[in-house]
């Protein structure tokens, strides 16, 4: 049936989870979530972190005075949780809606997290007010620890932290971000959606570990959480062919520079901005499931963060549309996902 549908209108998509840098890196990538994007989840993860509201405000200013006039995008902004972060910084931020969503990095499992958190009872009073105002907290999933593999460390959080966590503060809003694992589709399934979502990648939604190694080594592909096994992948599919309301967009667009993705330690994350939302509807199409793409792309983000759906349409059309190579930064580049490939749907308008 999807096969001959030529043309998708949809409200206006929200990506629920990206990382668009600072200064240079900014500038060039801005655009691209700008055109395809009403508002955007903008993760704190700088280098130097955004811990306060003060750090906030002046990168949301920051933000919209790199994009492109013609996009009316509304930056959503949240706070990084360290240590030391003080609930009464998070009840005023969330109160002025300076911070939308608090973000939970476990130290040293990522980007950037150095001053994440280290236990996650370091942080009780912080998730007490939380809970009280409804503020949803986002967490990068995976039980840090060298001895446990790398590819067990998400279900691994669910038992050991995730599932006690949701005990101890039922009525925390929770975003299970990125989720890469069968463990963690059953798991949001089962809890209550108004406390309890997870977003989805378009990487771990077309790839699986194999891609990573598919004719020599392919750092491009190295994210975090790292890519599973195929029955993982298989898992994240069927969730959101069934038009299941936990699973929203969040396309986890991570743009580093070329040197430092090709680097001997290199960095994890992808840029997949220019692609996420064509790469979506590649993989609906595949799955015979467009009829639930417009909630997963426009309607379960703004039901779990109690916020309006977009009122403008965007129309997709079964139209080639070639992906750029790279990216210009300075002397460097970032190369996007799916970098000179082309995907066969396109926005009928420029925007
Ligand atoms: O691959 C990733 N890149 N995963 C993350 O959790 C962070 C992100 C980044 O900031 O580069
Ligand atoms: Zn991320």
């Amino acid at each position: 049936m999807s096969k001959f549908i030529k043309k998708i209108k949809i409200k206006k998509p929200d990506d629920w989870h990206v990382h668009l840098r600072d200064d240079d890196i900014l500038k060039k990538v801005i655009k691209y979530t700008g055109k395809f994007y009403k508002r955007a989840i903008i993760m704190p993860n700088l280098d130097d972190p955004i811990t306060n509201c003060l750090k906030s405000i002046a990168y949301r200013d920051k933000i919209l005075k790199s994009m492109h006039v013609n996009y009316k995008f509304q930056p959503l902004m949240t706070c990084y949780l360290t240590n030391f972060t003080k609930p009464k910084e998070l009840e005023f931020g969330f109160s002025k809606k300076i911070f939308i969503a608090a973000k939970y990095y476990p130290n040293f499992c990522t980007t950037n997290s150095k001053t994440g958190i280290k236990k996650i009872s370091n942080i009780t009073s912080v998730l007490e007010c939380m809970e009280n105002i409804g503020m949803p907290l986002l967490i990068h999933g995976e039980e840090i620890n060298q001895n446990i593999d790398i590819y067990d460390r998400e279900a691994k959080f669910i038992e050991t932290t995730l599932d006690p966590l949701r005990k101890k503060f039922p009525k925390l809003k929770i975003v299970l971000e990125h989720i890469t694992t069968k463990e963690s589709v059953e798991y949001i399934k089962k809890n209550d959606f108004n406390y309890l979502a997870a977003t989805i990648t378009p990487h771990h939604l077309m790839l699986n570990r194999n891609d990573m190694f598919s004719g020599g080594i392919q750092p491009y592909l190295y994210c975090l959480p790292i890519l599973k096994k195929n029955i993982h992948q298989k898992a994240l599919r069927e969730a959101i062919s069934n038009g299941d309301k936990h699973f929203f967009l969040g396309s986890d667009t991570a743009p580093h520079l070329h040197k430092n993705k090709i680097n001997v330690l290199g960095c994890a994350g992808i840029f997949n901005a220019p692609s996420s939302l064509l790469s979506y509807v590649k993989v609906f199409e595949e799955m015979n499931a467009l009829k639930h793409l417009q909630s997963f792309c426009s309607e379960n983000g703004p039901k779990f963060y109690n916020m309006p759906i977009n009122k403008e349409t965007i129309t997709i059309v079964k139209k080639p549309y070639k992906i750029m190579k790279n990216i210009k930064v300075g002397r460097d580049t970032i190369v996007p996902f799916l970098s000179g490939e082309t995907l066969n749907w396109s926005l009928e308008n420029k925007y």
